[in-house]
């Protein structure tokens, strides 16, 4: 792109994810909510963060916490009102933060209306909506599809004696998209959610929104097959990835093109650097940025993380924009993680997400290096926890309450109150102690942010891999600005470098100027800027 065509602000900007039952409750019943969220607005602007991305706020019966939507437009009365979402959309607007909104649109809740008409008769209006088929003269499904949480991805419907397809739960009913009316209906959606402010959205399950018009049966998995489909035993064929959602991509593009400055992210797991590039289509008519669950799910070493980083730069069509994430609140926190609660590690892994060609997506707590949190089985929230535990469990040690201060409740809800998830140890790792602390992650976090923002480089220049010792990764990033990381115990030599540090892990060396080359200790990571000539 030309550099007098101003930059979307998503792409220079870093999006940080607010799982809001757990981030901030305001009104002292243990979850967190949306003016929790006004409430610590202050920290986000002063972290620098461009946008949030809300999880799901909108009315659920909560089997899958939010996932399983009953209306995609009223908010859910335990986290707040519409005039709430409103008022922090303000209220972040003024602070030049963006508010990003979770959309569900592969499936529903059993509770919701279209489901409930759906399923009162084969001839409801809303019958067509969800997809359903007759089980074979055997008894059995429809076909063999498996649901991503397990078990078969059909359930009898005793009253109408048809199987209705869910993907996950039982009780969320995959829509069918091959019905204009539900395209209609979530370009409705989309659009009230922009005309309220919202700037965009994650788009949930973004993968198998289409699925196979003929319902054909997966071919069993072959080794060339990913470890998912290895460990369903199944090629992930016709459940999902269909050419033809690649038609629902360029609506909902060019739906949201019609709004200035809204964004597109995609939940795009696959493992296949590819199919995660032809998300981005032509490279501006698709989604503006795919998950990249190959670079999630590597380890935090430098030959697999620089190999999948090659790979985007490979595939990526021209114009389509990389984004980096390390936690969410359905992977392990990267802390844990890629870091086995080591900070050195930790701070490597956040100056990689933050110095990458790309849009960083930061979870929140990420910022401060909490680490997932243990959570006894009788206190499990998450299905998926309590169906398979003790063989997993489950997504809620990384869903537990941000660690605001050391002090009963944590800053996250009221003394007294029990959180709805338990925390850690709030005194090792908390907001307040490490503001007060300039030599802490959180100010690493915040002065690697405002790097980014004072340097068109690292928002926006090509990224090229330059020779390093083994274990080690280095690139250039635009014109003048140089990232080495050693991602081993060992120390990294790196040669042929002059220039400034402009920011080092550890921080004792900002600001020191080299002399033809840089050593750094084992899992450290500098910043450096080139002198000019
Ligand atoms: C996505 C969400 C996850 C949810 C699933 C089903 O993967 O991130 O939390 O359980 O979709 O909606
Ligand atoms: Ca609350």
């Amino acid at each position: 792109m030309p550099a007098d065509i101003p930059r979307p602000w998503w792409q220079g900007g870093v999006l940080y994810q607010v799982y809001v039952r757990s981030f901030a409750d305001s009104n002292g019943d243990g979850t967190g909510d949306i003016a929790g969220v006004i409430d610590h607005l202050d920290h986000l602007e002063w972290l620098g963060v461009d946008g949030i991305w809300l999880s799901p706020v909108t009315r659920s019966p909560n089997a899958d916490w939010g996932y399983d939507v009953s209306d995609y437009i009223a908010v859910a009365d335990e986290l707040g009102t519409n005039g709430e979402l409103d008022a922090l959309i303000a209220a972040a607007g003024r602070r030049s933060i963006r508010i990003l909104l979770d959309l569900v649109p592969n499936h529903t809740s059993v509770a919701h209306p279209w489901f409930v008409d759906s399923r009162s008769s084969r001839s409801s209006v809303h019958r067509d909506w969800y997809v359903w088929a007759d089980g074979t003269p055997e008894g059995s499904p429809p076909n063999n599809w498996i649901s991503s949480f397990g078990g078969p991805a059909w359930t009898l419907d005793e009253g109408t004696g048809q199987y209705y397809l869910h993907n996950h739960l039982a009780e969320q009913p995959d829509l069918n998209w091959w019905n204009e009316e539900v395209r209609q209906t979530f370009d409705d959606i989309m659009v009230t959610w922009f005309d309220r402010g919202v700037s965009g959205f994650r788009i949930d399950v973004c993968n198998m929104v289409v699925k196979d018009a003929l319902l054909r049966d997966n071919p069993p998995a072959t080794d060339a097959d990913s470890f998912t489909e290895q460990m369903f035993g199944q090629r992930w064929l016709y459940n999902c990835g269909r050419p033809e959602l690649h038609d629902v991509l360029r609506r909902w593009r060019s739906l949201a093109d019609r709004f200035p400055g809204r964004v597109l992210i995609g939940e795009t797991p696959d493992e296949d650097i590819d199919v995660l590039a032809a998300y981005y289509g032509r490279g501006s008519d698709e989604l503006h940025l795919a998950f990249d669950f190959p670079f999630i799910n590597a380890p935090l070493d430098a030959d697999a993380l620089r190999q999948i980083v090659a790979g985007v730069e490979r595939a990526f069509p021209p114009g389509a924009w990389p984004v980096w994430t390390g936690s969410n609140h359905d992977m392990s926190r990267l802390a844990t993680r890629w870091a086995q609660g080591d900070p050195a590690k930790t701070r490597v892994a956040l100056a990689m997400l933050l110095t990458l060609r790309g849009t960083p997506v930061l979870y929140q707590g990420d910022e401060i290096g909490l680490e997932d949190i243990e959570v006894p089985p009788e206190r499990f929230r998450d299905p998926l926890g309590v169906r398979y535990w003790p063989a997993y469990a489950g997504r809620d040690a990384m869903r537990t309450p941000m660690h605001w201060r050391d002090v009963e409740g944590g800053g996250f809800t009221d003394p007294g109150v029990e959180p709805w998830l338990p925390f850690g140890d709030l005194a090792a790792c908390n907001v307040e102690d490490q503001r007060r602390d300039p030599s802490s992650m959180l100010h690493f976090v915040r002065s690697l942010i405002a790097l980014r923002r004072t340097s068109s480089d690292l928002a926006f220049g090509g990224y090229r891999a330059l020779d390093s010792p083994v274990g080690s990764w280095c690139w250039s990033r635009g014109e003048r600005t140089v990232v080495c990381l050693t991602l081993t115990d060992s120390a990294c030599s790196f040669e042929d470098l002059t220039g400034t540090v402009l920011l080092c892990s550890d921080r004792t060396r900002d600001g020191e100027v080299l002399d033809g080359g840089l050593r750094l200790g084992g899992w450290q990571a500098a910043v450096l800027e080139r002198h000019r000539g």
